[in-house]
């Protein structure tokens, strides 16, 4: 095969936000299939917060060596096969890489749509009663836009905190949360408290930080906190985990989870999340970037806030 695969290599571990020549483009050649392979051809990739943090620590994968290519979830179509499970045409999502072209195997395994699924257990883990209090951060984001609504069809009061007065527009008009905080306001704290006036007795957490801070504040004694993500400290590394007292004092249960812990239930969520959809009971959104070039600009737009819903770099 002469074709040649455009690749983005990890070259150093990034400080802060990715610096040009963390991740270096480069071109080789494709690969010659193998018995049990097939030849995908990516088309999307899904941009995660959490590929900042395989660029530099073991967590719950190793962290990606420098000079392989970066690892990322990726949409993808088989255009050659030599796998008995795939034919020509068939569309897979799974571990791709950032790259053109992605050899499929046994290894990679056929992954879901990862940020509703994230939301749905994370919403189970919640065991959210009817009127009830949730507050989500990042909350117009993939995760937190799903995670919201699915508070709102449980019967829950729902107030999202988001870095713009367009988010929180979105997911008040558009989403029906009932109130939505722009933390970047100088008296976000007092809006926060304004729109809990009954406290807050489930925190779906997705920031961390002064955010997560304010918001264990004003629980309720006995309040649960679900512990998805810790944004605001990926590009520090820093856990922003100062707020134990306020857990302690509050007898707060923390859960913090894995959506792969739930694999063997994610046809089950995908079917509720597919229903709800369907009955636009819950909706989503995507920001496209285009061009795999483009994917180091991507990932850093997650931390300054430059996406609505799911960020999805196009191949
Ligand atoms: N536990 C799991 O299995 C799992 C799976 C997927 C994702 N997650 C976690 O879920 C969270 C959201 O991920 P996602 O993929 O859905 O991304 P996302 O929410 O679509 O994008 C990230 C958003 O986070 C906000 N943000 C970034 N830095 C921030 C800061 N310092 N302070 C406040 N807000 C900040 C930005 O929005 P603003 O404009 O609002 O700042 C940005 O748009 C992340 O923490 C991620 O690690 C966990």
């Amino acid at each position: 095969m002469t074709a040649t695969n455009r690749q983005l290599i990890l070259k150093s571990r990034p400080k802060g936000l990715l610096a040009p020549g963390d991740l270096q483009l480069t071109e080789s050649p494709l690969p010659e299939l193998k018995d049990g392979q097939a030849l995908a051809k990516v088309k999307y990739l899904s941009m995660d917060p959490t590929m900042r943090v395989w660029m530099v620590v073991d967590t719950y994968f190793p962290a990606v060596a420098i000079g392989d290519v970066m690892r990322a979830f990726g949409f993808a179509e088989i255009i050659e096969s030599r796998h008995p499970d795939y034919k020509k045409g068939d569309r897979v999502t799974g571990f791709t890489g950032l790259q053109e072209y992605a050899i499929i195997d046994d290894s990679v395994k056929r992954q879901f749509r990862i940020n509703g699924l994230t939301a749905f257990f994370g919403m189970e883990i919640a065991q959210a009663k009817k009127g009830e209090t949730l507050v989500v951060s990042a909350a117009a984001g993939a995760t937190g836009s799903i995670a919201g609504q699915i508070g709102k069809i449980q019967g829950c009061r729902v107030v999202g905190i988001a870095g713009s007065d367009e988010k929180c527009s979105w997911l008040t008009k558009d989403l029906g949360f009932d109130a939505a905080i722009n933390y970047k306001l100088s008296n976000w704290k007092e809006k926060l408290a304004a729109a809990t006036p009954a406290g807050i007795d489930i925190n779906f957490e997705n920031v961390g930080g002064d955010i997560m801070h304010t918001v264990l504040d004003r629980m309720n004694l006995f309040g649960r906190v679900v512990l998805c993500g810790l944004i605001s400290g990926y590009t520090r590394g820093d856990p922003g985990l100062e707020s134990f007292g306020t857990v302690l004092v509050k007898r707060l249960r923390v859960q913090g989870f894995i959506v792969i812990d739930f694999a063997s239930r994610f046809m089950e969520a995908a079917t509720q999340l597919g229903q709800w959809k369907m009955f636009r009971k819950l909706k989503d959104r995507e920001t496209i970037v285009e061009g795999l070039e483009k994917a180091p600009d991507a990932i850093n737009m997650l931390f300054t806030g430059g996406n609505i819903g799911k960020l999805i770099v196009k191949v």
